[in-house]
C-alpha cells in the first residue's frame, strides 16, 4: 500500500558523520544518557496537525514556560487602592513541597517560594485587573530539566513562576454549573497521587472533559476507583453538597487534592455556624441535596445547577442567598481587602 511504502523510503539527514561507530565504551554501556548526535523534533499545531519534522544536533529545546508540570496556582488581587494582594501562599508552598515529596523532586523553600511569587506578582502588577474585572492567575511550577534516560529523580530540576490576567474559569461565566457523573474514567486511584498538583492529575482527565463538554455539560465529577461510588472531585475544582445546616465534602485520602479554596472554605463555614463534614460522600447524596457548589482558585466558589448521573438528572434551585453565596462573600471579602483579614491569609504588596 501508499502507507507502506512510504515507510520504506528514509531520507537522509543532509549533514552526518560517516565514522562506523561513535566514540563510546561499547563494553561498559548501562542505562545512563550517553546523547547521540542528533534528535528529531516535529510541532503539531493546534489543529493537531504535525507539520514536517528536521534533525537537529541534540540539545536543549526551547519550551513554553507554560508547558505543564508539577504546578501551583495562586491569585493577585488589585485593591481599589492599588494595592496587590496576595492569599495563603504558605498553603500553595506546603502543598507543592507534598507534591514534590511524593514524585522525589526537590522543592524551594517556603520562604523562597513565597519570596518568589511576591517578586513575580510586583514584577507584573500592571498586568493584575482592574478591582471587579479579574485577578493576576499566578503559576508556580517545578519541573524536571535535567537530562535522564531511566527511570529515577532527574539530575536537574527547574523551578519557575510566570503569570497571567484571568476572568471567570468556565466560559458559562457566573452560570450555575451543568456537571456530569463520569462512570467510565476515574481521575486517580487509591495509593496513587491524586493529591499531587501534578499534570499527570490533569491530562488523564481531558478525555472525559471533552466527551462532557461536546454534549453540552460544563465538567465532569468523578467518582472513586475502587467502590465506584463516593463522590471524588471535578476535573478543575473540589465539590461541596450542602443539606441543612450541614456542609459536606470528599475527605481528602490521597486521591483528591487538598484545595486552598476548600480548606478556607471548610474554615469560614465552620467558624458561620455550619456543620462541615470530610467524609466518603456517596453520589446518591447528591440526589437529595438542598445545594451543590465547587471550589477552586481558578474556579473560585462555583455554583451548581444540575447534574447528571447514569440516566438521573437533579436540578438545584440556585438562590442569591445561596449557602455557597453566603461563603464565597466572605471568602472574596477577604481576598479583596473588603473584609478584614483576621487570620493572617493576606500578604498586601
Ligand atoms: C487552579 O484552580 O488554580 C488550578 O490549577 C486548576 C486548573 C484546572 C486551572
Amino acid at each position: 500500500s501508499q502507507a507502506a511504502s512510504a515507510l520504506q523510503q528514509v531520507s537522509k539527514p543532509s549533514s552526518y558523520c560517516e565514522d562506523k561507530y561513535a566514540k563510546v565504551d561499547w563494553d561498559n554501556l548501562g542505562f545512563g544518557i550517553t546523547p547521540a548526535d542528533y534528535m528529531y523534533t516535529m510541532k503539531c499545531s493546534e489543529d493537531g496537525k504535525f507539520e514536517q519534522g528536521q534533525l537537529a544536533p541534540y540539545g536543549y529545546v526551547e519550551l513554553s514556560p507554560s508547558a505543564g508540570g508539577l504546578y501551583e496556582g495562586t491569585k493577585a488581587y488589585r485593591t481599589e487602592g492599588g494595592r496587590l494582594l496576595l492569599f495563603r501562599l504558605d498553603q500553595n508552598a506546603a502543598r507543592m513541597k507534598m507534591g514534590a515529596d511524593r514524585l522525589c523532586m526537590p522543592c524551594p523553600s517556603t520562604y523562597q517560594f513565597v519570596d518568589a511569587v511576591k517578586q513575580t506578582a510586583l514584577a507584573n502588577k500592571r498586568w493584575t485587573p482592574p478591582p471587579g474585572k479579574g485577578t493576576l492567575y499566578i503559576r508556580p511550577l517545578l519541573m524536571g530539566s535535567g537530562p535522564i534516560l531511566g527511570l529515577a529523580p532527574a539530575p536537574e530540576y527547574t523551578f519557575l513562576i510566570y503569570a497571567s490576567p484571568v476572568g471567570n474559569y468556565f466560559k458559562e461565566g457566573l452560570k450555575p454549573l451543568n456537571l456530569y457523573v463520569e462512570d467510565d474514567f476515574h481521575r486517580a486511584a487509591r495509593g496513587g497521587a491524586g493529591g499531587v498538583k501534578s499534570i499527570t492529575n490533569y491530562a488523564p482527565v481531558l478525555k472525559a472533559m471533552a466527551r462532557a463538554k461536546s454534549r453540552g455539560f460544563s465538567d465532569v465529577l468523578y467518582l472513586d476507583s475502587v467502590n465506584k461510588k463516593y463522590l471524588e472531585e471535578v476535573s478543575s475544582c473540589n465539590i461541596f453538597l450542602v443539606k441543612g445546616n450541614i456542609i459536606s465534602t470528599p475527605a481528602t485520602n490521597g486521591t483528591i487534592l487538598q484545595g486552598v479554596t476548600r480548606g478556607s472554605i471548610i474554615e469560614i463555614a465552620r467558624e458561620n455556624g455550619y456543620q462541615v463534614e470530610e467524609r466518603a460522600v456517596p453520589v446518591d447524596e447528591l440526589m437529595d441535596a438542598d445545594e451543590v457548589f465547587c471550589t477552586g482558585t481558578a474556579v473560585g466558589v462555583a455554583p451548581v445547577g444540575a447534574i447528571t448521573h447514569q440516566n438521573r438528572r437533579v436540578e438545584y434551585k440556585v438562590k442569591a442567598e445561596s449557602v455557597s453565596q453566603e461563603l464565597y462573600s466572605i471568602l472574596e471579602g477577604i481576598k479583596t481587602g473588603v473584609i478584614e483579614d483576621k487570620k493572617g491569609w493576606i500578604l498586601e504588596l
